[in-house]
């Protein structure tokens, strides 16, 4: 398959690899690299706010079509994209108007604000030694329900009969579509709808870099069954989805199931599993799975008058379908792709991310800035674009180059040398291991595709 002329070569010195262990390291990448940076940082940021730059938004793009495909390449699942903002009385039936909040309390002396069932977890504003209340000065209010949702005012009118909300989720766009998207596309239940898209939340204690802001982006997909098989497809769904992220190359250690236990079930769900990633700050929600049995259905079709039965020719059956819901954060598959990826090993940062996820796939380097080694670079770069995205360097020497690759999780680097003039092979540098191999330029692509089919299983 390969035509390996000098035996590959491994790193110089084999230091312990560390992981990620403090975010600050990820946020610095992230900002100094051009993944992620801080929204409106020329007037200061403004808080829990981000911007993805040029490579995360590769990223993003990425985390996204993974998702989409692995969803609506099947023949039992169809994509919607519904509107962000809905008509009011859908937050109604949905229970976010009444029940979409926090309990909050007020430092009367730092004017902190406080998720009142999160108290241990946050910082008194004059001695973040204590928690909020155990300050000697701290003077909290009662806890009063906060709703989540942000309003805004639809037309020119400010007035509460124009009140509008952005989506705290993109699922109720889902279900106010049943009948439009099953009837399109003439699916039978079982089936579902993938949309992926913003939801904003008034969080009261955002933070943690991207993992928990007030815009953010869904993947969620809604599957329809029937009464009585729906255990059966959230056991499914349930495996499907942690395989998922296991395929990502995401550590197996690193991610769990957490059961939603009686107190915890939101006031929807019959069932429900959270995916969880152990983050540097702890284990946490990635992805949740939940059976919504005919909540969503049936208040919808309450709420607006309309009935949402599906009626089953074969069967002749009339009936409301379960739903079996998957919902992740593309921004968190995102965070956690970065997170488990990042490695350090004294000298060398690199980024072991699923070649699926790279921003670039390779990197193709003149060894030095000499005419004819950069025409042969700028031939071989047209060559290995046709298949993959890929980017060139010129700037300092190899090392520094495979270095800045290594940095933003480029799986391969390929360097054009003068041996490659005279016999038309080239260098190529695997990011992971460092080793480097020659190979004939013809068989670069193929080679660099059969690495990639390769991954999961190594
Ligand atoms: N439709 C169900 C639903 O929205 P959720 O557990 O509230 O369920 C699903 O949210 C996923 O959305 C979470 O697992 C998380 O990945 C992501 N998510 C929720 N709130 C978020 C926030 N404030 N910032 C970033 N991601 C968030």
């Amino acid at each position: 398959m390969t035509d390996s002329i000098e035996t590959p070569k491994g790193p110089a010195q084999n230091l312990p690899v560390q992981n990620l262990k403090d975010m600050a390291d990820l946020v610095s990448l992230c900002k100094r690299r051009g993944f992620v940076f801080p929204s409106s940082e020329i007037y200061g940021g403004i808080n829990a706010c981000w911007d993805y730059g040029p490579l995360g938004i590769e990223l993003k793009r990425n985390v996204k079509e993974r998702w989409w495909r692995s969803m609506t390449d099947r023949e039992d699942i169809e994509g919607l994209d519904a509107a962000i903002l809905m008509h009011p009385k859908v937050w109604e039936a949905s229970g976010h108007v009444s029940g979409f909040v926090d309990p909050l309390v007020d430092c009367k002396k730092c004017k902190g604000r406080f998720r009142a069932d999160k108290l241990d977890l946050a910082q008194c504003g004059e001695k973040p030694s204590k928690k909020p209340g155990e300050g000697p000065d701290c003077q909290l209010t009662e806890a009063r329900q906060f709703n989540l949702m942000f309003k805004t005012h639809m037309g020119p009118l400010e007035d509460s009969a124009a009140v509008v909300y952005l989506r705290p989720e993109t699922a109720q766009g889902i279900y106010v579509n049943f009948h439009n998207v099953q009837q399109s596309a003439r699916q039978k239940v079982p089936f579902g709808i993938a949309q992926i898209g913003k939801a904003f939340r008034n969080e009261i204690t955002p933070g943690n870099f991207i993992f928990r802001t007030r815009e953010f982006e869904q993947m969620e997909m809604q599957f329809f069954v029937k009464p009585g098989t729906d255990m059966e497809w959230f056991e499914k769904w349930k495996e499907m989805r942690i395989q998922w992220h296991l395929d990502n190359g995401i550590r197996k250690e690193k991610l769990r199931f957490h059961q939603h236990k009686d107190g915890e079930l939101a006031h929807y769900a019959k069932a429900a599993f959270d995916i969880e990633y152990e983050f540097p700050f702890g284990w946490q929600e990635l992805e949740g799975i939940h059976n919504r049995t005919d909540f969503d259905l049936s208040r919808h079709q309450q709420f607006s008058g309309k009935k949402l039965e599906y009626f089953d020719e074969q069967a002749k059956e009339r009936y409301l379908p379960y739903i079996v819901e998957t919902s992740a954060g593309c921004d968190r598959t995102l965070l956690v792709a970065l997170a488990d990826a990042y490695r350090f090993d004294g000298d060398r940062t690199w980024l072991a991310l699923h070649p699926s996820f790279a921003p670039y796939k390779v990197g193709v380097f003149p060894l030095m800035k000499k005419p004819e080694l950069v025409e042969y670079t700028e031939k071989v770069l047209g060559e290995v674009k046709t298949k993959f995205r890929a980017t060139t360097d010129d700037a300092g020497s190899i090392g520094k180059r495979y270095r800045r690759q290594d940095e933003i999780g480029t799986p391969f680097g390929v360097t054009i040398d003068y041996d490659t003039l005279s016999n038309h092979t080239v260098t190529i540098r695997h990011r992971d291991t460092m080793v480097q191999e020659r190979i004939s330029v013809e068989n670069l692509v193929r080679y660099i595709e059969d690495q990639f089919k390769n991954w999961n299983r190594v």
